[in-house]
């Protein structure tokens, strides 16, 4: 056996497993699923809720197999009829106090307690105790608090200090009146809250909801669609949920290498409205008579083809620009600075980087190491493909791969493979472009995805 392995069984199997591992993430090398509601992978663990209970040989209690570490030689049962009775009675406890609004709760199809209290059978609870009446949060625009279905696992407190960096809420009171909230009992709307919503990503019932999914779909009816989120260049993953072919919100997919569930405000509650903004060009646009007409693309291409071909012609391909956009994908941005210089014959060719988010990101999120147990320091680009802009050649002076045009050698690469010849002259940077058109000396200006009047 390696050094440092330790060998045990769990429900008659043999598995080996590192030192340290607790006997719940042991169990699931063999496939083994124990239920839990406050064990996550991703977040430090409390052992508070008591559902991954197992039995061990050799110990009188049944201990919660989420912070019991593997020993040498131990012998676990998580399905004797002891343990189901145990997780039996935790499930009962909790629905004691629990509205079971499965009906109309927005997080039924992924809330774990639903799911638990399927599999053991536990419909209602024998317990007939007292039950909270906690208002609704609703105050804030991004996330709906129903207090009353709370199972105090503490999820959302750990993803806030272990994920977001902020310790935002935390459990307030005690005993039976024990409830997470920001400082003070706020409303999150008068915290420092910062709306990433990462606590409703870990919450594993229906106590915390993403406010604009609201009575648009039973979780299970919301395809799941994986993309990448184009707000920054952190390229965090997550989930569209969609149906009937229109976005409805955004959850995360912890499958992911970039940012597992964390995501922030804007990727989480800003893409839905992005994609379905009515401000969003459909269809071209021709200016006549001072109005903007809708036309179609054959049309609006005819006559930028033309009005280009007219322009450059009188005044030489230099009277051209192209300002590139940093949302857009490596091979998109390639063709454009291509068009620009083997096409129109310019290297006034340029990207423009708007206001970025990964400095406030950065502030927000992550702090000195002598602050904060968990922050650190992050470089991040953006917007989302600010380093494909540069790397792909919307760049002046360079060519793809930062191939200088001033050199002759860099430049015949391109002229071969283009079969045309590129101007050995660095073309005009994004700001010498508007000098130049309030010159009088720069015509035209082909402007993808930017908008640089509000930029
Ligand atoms: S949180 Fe879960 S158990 Fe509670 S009402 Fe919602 S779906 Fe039902
Ligand atoms: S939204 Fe983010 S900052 Fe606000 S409480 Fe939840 S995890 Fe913390
Ligand atoms: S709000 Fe959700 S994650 Fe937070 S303690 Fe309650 S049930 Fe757990
Ligand atoms: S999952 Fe182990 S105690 Fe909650």
């Amino acid at each position: 056996m390696e050094v440092g392995l330790v060998k045990l069984t769990i429900d008659g199997n043999e598995v080996q497993a590192p030192k340290g591992t607790m006997v719940l993430e042991a169990a699931e090398q063999l496939g083994i699923h124990i239920p839990r509601l406050c064990y996550d992978p991703d977040l430090s663990t409390v052992g508070a809720c008591r559902l991954c209970i197992v039995e061990i040989e050799g110990i009188r209690n049944l201990p919660a197999s989420c912070v019991t570490e593997v020993t040498e030689g131990m012998v676990v049962r998580t399905d004797t009829p002891a343990v189901i009775e145990a997780r039996k009675t935790v499930l009962e406890l909790l629905l004691a106090n629990h509205p079971v609004d499965c009906l109309t709760c927005e997080k039924l199809g992924e809330c774990l307690l639903a799911k638990y209290c399927y599999e053991y059978g536990v419909f209602k609870s024998p317990f007939d105790g007292e039950k909270h009446h906690y208002e609704m949060e609703t105050d804030n625009p991004f996330i709906v608090r129903d207090m009353n279905k709370c199972i105090l696992c503490g999820r959302c407190i750990r993803a806030c200090a272990e994920i977001t960096g902020k310790n935002i809420i935390d459990f307030s009171y005690r005993g039976f009146n024990t409830r997470v909230a920001p400082f003070g009992d706020t409303p999150l709307s008068e915290s420092e809250c910062i709306y990433c919503g990462n606590c409703v990503a870990f919450c594993p019932v229906g106590a915390l909801s993403e406010k604009q999914m609201l009575n648009l779909g039973r979780r299970w009816n919301l395809k799941k669609v994986k993309t990448t989120c184009t707000f920054c260049g952190t390229g965090c993953t997550f989930d569209l949920r969609v149906k009937d072919g229109k976005v409805v919100g955004v959850t995360s997919n912890p499958d992911n290498a970039v940012n597992g569930r964390a995501l922030c405000i804007r990727g989480r509650f800003g893409t839905r409205d992005f994609i379905h903004s009515d401000k969003r060009l459909t269809t071209p646009l021709i200016r006549r008579d001072g109005k903007l007409i809708p036309a179609t693309w054959d049309d609006a291409l005819d006559l930028v083809a033309e009005r280009l071909k007219e322009i450059t012609k009188q005044n030489g391909p230099n009277s051209f620009a192209a300002l590139s956009s940093t949302r857009f994908t490596n091979e998109e941005i390639y063709l454009f600075q291509k068009f620009a210089r083997a096409v129109i014959g310019t290297n006034n060719i340029n990207h423009y980087p708007s206001p970025c988010h990964g400095a406030m990101y950065r502030e927000d999120t992550l702090c000195s190491e002598a602050v904060c147990e968990f922050a650190g320091t992050a470089t991040l680009r953006c917007p989302n493909n600010l380093q494909g802009a540069s790397d792909m050649g919307a760049l002046s002076g360079s060519l793809a791969g930062y191939q200088r045009v001033d050199r002759q050698e860099a430049r015949s690469k391109y002229e071969e493979a283009w079969g045309v010849s590129i101007p050995g002259e660095a073309g005009l940077t994004v700001s010498e472009m508007f000098e130049h058109a309030n010159q009088g000396d720069l015509k035209a200006m082909y402007i993808l995805g930017e908008n640089p009047v509000l930029s």
